[in-house]
């Protein structure tokens, strides 16, 4: 029975790039999504970013952007780190789309309808100057308690004191330095203490739908809540979800100047980016919601559970939708045992840095899972243990497997399987009996135990192996069959792993069903097999494994400035010292053009270069050898954009003609500093324009 999901990640804040935590959140769903593909599920997975707020409008203004500009600034870079880490949202959208816009005012009149929305006078500090309402954040000033200067206006970092804003003293506006004044306004709050929400959350958050530790926490906000200034009041309160202008939001219908409050529109966005995606399909928004089978899930940090525990299943209910299924909370992720990540800067491990580094996603990707359960608990990402890992368990145990049987089928059997029989059978009954269990696993997200399970029982097919002992079979007389057999079986075993570890490791499962010569594997092709006869191709190594160089390179930290050198040193710039001089004239004799790379490939009897098929605007394509396979999948190539040398003269290879050269970054020094990095051009330069 096919089922239908929605399923969603926490949107992202438009006031950075990703980090790592981000990286981690999508990973963790991207699996689980996979997953339930190969289950044969249709799923609908979508992200947007969180444009609106005061933090996000404040920020713009001193990038002297509009905040749509800065918003769009910030989407224009999300690409490269979720293709880089192939993570298939099937939509990206913004919560400043016109269906967020329309889909939140639609939600607030429902709730306003069925009387939970009242309205209030209150007091806040205004900053005079930038003649606004100020968020706490940017109100400090001494400390009431111990005199502290500087002080936030919920608590001192001194002293430990917890207050309102109002009772800091000498408060001052970070914005303008101007000294706040109160100011009274009118706001509109959800009436979350309406006992018909009361009724609703108590049953909603204790039916079992959330893990246990999440569950119980919630459970304490029925009882006891804690004021700004420190103080607790009994059960739920209201929630405030207005702002005045100036703010970046949507604009609450029949109340000029007002504005929902970011949080409200932000979880309506997972509605919006969806709707957005059935729109470009053609399909009805409200047919698909409207089906009693859909399940929607969120998956989100433990830092957000108020919002999408209390807030967003009570707005759902009480304006008349589907409620969520499930709320599935992760922990935090640290590096290197460092303390938590700021929520905006993140530290520790930069990904893109990563990924420049030539450093496998897949990589990430399975340290990641094998850290990771269905427990709302925090995980540290420790480079010797990352490195370990995957070098042992993912390259040692589970790519050995193959690389230790392809080659005697290549020679000695033209590629053809044998049946299998004995001992070798019953391996792989073994390995085929887990499938269920392993699967249900993977949809509890118990990640960890599931890669264990699948490692022990790589660990048994390693020791097949090492007990049949091919190598020596290949060396005698009239065993020819029984080496026929084993490798049969390690292949046909290695063909089972790799389905169960196909929603961690995409890409490097692609790169085995070709080799396989088999389609996309889905989780039911455990059942089968491919049987005597069938003929797999080549085979080529899998994958690498971790270097410790590249490790050191991505924890390196930036050069500081007191450690550059004084005019008087001469300095190698990338460990190269400067070409002479040259003239405009010499320069221009260079045509460099915008090439669309839109094939890519390994080279045979090559590990050094990719042949790239380039559009450069000519009606016709250019083939061009590159020595960059160390550092690129051919299938991260496909469909970027690069930078050629359009006029260099044709050279004729051992592989066949180079029409051309791509342009690439590496260090003078390659052993002390490997990396090769392909350039890459901003987006909206199209194939054929000349750079210069
Ligand atoms: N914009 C809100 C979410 C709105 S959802 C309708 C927000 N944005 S965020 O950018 O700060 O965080 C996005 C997600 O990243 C959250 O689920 C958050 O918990 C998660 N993480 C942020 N830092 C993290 C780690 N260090 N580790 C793991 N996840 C982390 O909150
Ligand atoms: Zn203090």
């Amino acid at each position: 029975m096919s089922r239908k999901l929605f399923v969603t990640t926490a949107l992202p804040y438009a006031n950075g790039n990703f980090h790592i935590g981000h990286i981690m959140e999508y990973i963790q769903a991207d699996i689980w999504v996979r997953l339930q593909r190969m289950l044969g599920h249709e799923v609908n997975f979508v992200g947007a970013d969180d444009t609106h707020g005061a933090p996000i409008m404040i920020a713009a203004e001193k990038a002297g952007k509009t905040p749509q500009q800065f918003v769009a600034d910030i989407a224009a870079g999300r690409k490269p780190y979720l293709d880089g880490f192939h993570i298939a949202f099937d939509n990206w959208s913004s919560t400043d789309s016109p269906e967020n816009h329309q889909l939140a005012k639609a939600i607030y009149l429902d709730l306003k309808a069925a009387g939970l929305i009242s309205s209030k006078v209150i007091e806040q500090f205004f900053d005079p100057e930038k003649a606004m309402f100020l968020p706490d954040r940017f109100i400090k000033g001494e400390c009431p308690k111990c005199g502290t200067k500087d002080q936030y206006g919920d608590n001192c970092e001194s002293c430990g004191a917890v207050y309102a804003p109002t009772d800091l003293r000498n408060p001052y506006s970070t914005l303008s330095g101007a000294k706040p004044v109160l100011k009274s306004s009118e706001h509109f709050f959800f009436k979350l203490s309406d006992p018909r929400c009361v009724a609703f959350l108590e049953e909603w958050t204790q039916d079992g739908r959330l893990q246990p530790e999440v569950a119980n926490k919630v459970k304490e906000w029925f009882t006891v809540r804690t004021n700004p200034d420190g103080s607790t009041s009994e059960g739920l309160g209201d929630w405030d979800i207005s702002r005045d202008a100036p703010y970046f939001g949507i604009e609450i219908p029949d109340a000029p100047g007002k504005y929902f409050y970011v949080w409200l529109d932000a979880p309506v966005g997972y509605l919006a980016s969806l709707k957005n995606l059935l729109d470009q399909r053609g399909q009805s928004y409200e047919t698909y919601m409207a089906d009693p089978q859909l399940e929607q899930y969120h998956f989100i940090g433990k830092d957000i559970v108020t919002f999408h525990t209390l807030f967003w299943p009570a707005m759902l209910k009480f304006s008349g939708r589907k409620t969520p299924d499930k709320v599935f909370v992760h922990g935090f992720l640290t590096v290197n045992n460092g303390e938590k990540m700021s929520k905006s800067r993140g530290t520790g491990l930069d990904p893109l840095k990563y990924l420049g580094l030539g450093m496998n996603p897949e990589w990430l990707r399975y340290y990641l899972a094998a850290k990771l359960s269905g427990r709302n608990e925090d995980i540290d990402f420790n480079a010797d243990d990352f490195m370990a890992r995957v070098n042992s368990d993912l390259v040692g145990k589970y790519v050995n497997i193959a690389s230790r049987a392809a080659g005697f089928l290549a020679k000695r059997f033209g590629g053809k399987l044998a049946d299998v029989s004995g001992d070798g059978d019953a391996l792989l009954e073994h390995l085929r009996d887990a499938s269920a269990n392993l699967a249900e696993l993977l949809a509890e997200r118990e990640y960890g135990k599931a890669l264990r399970e699948i490692m022990l029982l790589a660990d048994r097919v390693n020791e097949y192996v090492d007990q049949n002992k091919p190598w020596e079979l290949a060396k005698q007389e009239g065993m020819d069959s029984h080496l026929h057999d084993v490798c049969t079986v390690c292949i046909e075993a290695f063909r089972l792993l790799t389905i169960y570890l196909k929603p961690v490791l995409p890409a490097l499962a692609a790169q085995v069903e070709a080799f396989l010569r088999v389609g996309p594997l889905q989780w039911s092709d455990a059942a089968k097999a491919l049987g005597a006869g069938h003929v797999i191709g080549e085979y080529k190594h899998l994958m690498q494994r971790v270097d410790v160089k590249q490790l050191e390179a991505l924890f390196e930290p930036p050069a500081r400035a007191e450690s550059a050198p004084t005019a008087m040193e001469s300095v190698a710039p990338g460990g190269e010292e400067l070409a002479p001089t040259i003239s405009i004239d010499d320069f221009v004799k260079i045509d460099l053009r915008i090439a669309q790379i839109v094939n890519c490939e390994a080279v045979e009897g090559s590990t050094k270069l990719l042949r790239l098929t380039l559009d450069v605007g000519e009606g016709r394509t250019r083939n061009v050898f590159s020595g960059i396979a160390s550092a690129y999948q051919p299938a991260d190539l496909i469909g970027k954009l690069t930078v050629m040398v359009a006029n260099l003269a044709p050279r004729k290879m051992k592989f066949g003609v180079s029409e051309g050269m791509v342009l690439a970054a590496s260090h003078g020094d390659e052993k002390a500093q490997p990396g090769i990095y392909v350039l890459n051009p901003w987006p909206g330069a199209q194939p054929g324009m000349r750079v210069r």
